[in-house]
């Protein structure tokens, strides 16, 4: 499995006093140095954390592959076809909530969906969906045409006790799915130093994106260490 680094939180931070430190160019550089797999980048509709500017200086200087977390808009979508980032993860996205909450429903706007991934792929950019582990939504994923689904983990790392195991064989049941229909699988969403062993008992698992757990560790022992001990426990 690879890592993907969420660096979005370093954003916040910096937002936090509206200078430039911490330098998302930075953690992006760190990225660099330590091979992650991917700098992944959330452009909400509300910039609360990753700017537009941001989002251009990454693509042109990391040499990481940069995935665009997004909202389905036709003004995020404007900026994705012109930054052409190696990949885009389409997410729900609702002004007030806290963190990404769900998954995108797929099943519910196929078509508008299959309209909206379609200049993106023809601009060669990887079109990822994040969904929830759902059996109908996997299979509207593979019917409109995407490359891969994310899984949300978020119900999953949120579970306590017996429902660890619910959650967790939601997961793996979508995952297998996914693959019989050909997309390729990530996941993501809370997860941790703790929890993300799990992700190696489900089969064919590409890639794990990971923010707020790294950057919460990075505070006390540096960002380079906390991404070193994040891909030591995956790869
Ligand atoms: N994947 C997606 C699609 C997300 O929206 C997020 C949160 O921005 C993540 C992964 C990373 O989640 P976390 O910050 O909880 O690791």
């Amino acid at each position: 499995m690879k890592l993907g680094v969420n660096i979005d939180h370093v954003a916040t931070l910096r937002n936090a006093r509206g200078g430039v430190e911490p330098n998302v160019l930075e953690a992006g550089f760190i990225c660099d140095k330590l091979n992650v797999a991917e700098i992944t980048i959330h452009l909400r509709e509300d910039r609360r954390h990753i700017k537009d500017e941001d989002v251009y200086a990454l693509k042109k200087q990391a040499k990481t592959p940069i995935n665009l977390e997004m909202a389905t808009t036709e003004e995020i979508q404007k900026i994705a076809l012109d930054v052409v980032p190696h990949s885009v993860c389409l997410v729900p996205e609702k002004r007030q909530e806290v963190t990404t909450e769900g998954g995108l429903d797929i099943a519910g706007q196929k078509e508008k969906l299959r309209k909206f991934i379609k200049p993106l792929q023809e601009k060669g950019i990887i079109v990822s969906l994040f969904i929830d582990p759902d059996e109908a939504q996997v299979r509207a994923s593979a019917e409109i045409g995407a490359d891969y689904v994310e899984l949300h983990t978020g119900s999953f790392s949120e579970a306590k006790g017996e429902e660890v195991e619910v959650e967790f064989e939601k997961l793996k049941n979508a995952a297998e799915l996914a693959q019989t229909l050909g997309l390729k699988v990530n996941a993501g969403h809370g997860l941790n130093y703790q929890n993300v062993h799990y992700m190696h008992k489900i089969k064919g698992i590409d890639e794990l994106n990971i923010g707020h757990s790294i950057i919460s560790r990075a505070v006390f022992v540096g960002l380079e260490t906390a991404i070193a001990e994040m891909k030591s426990l995956i790869e």
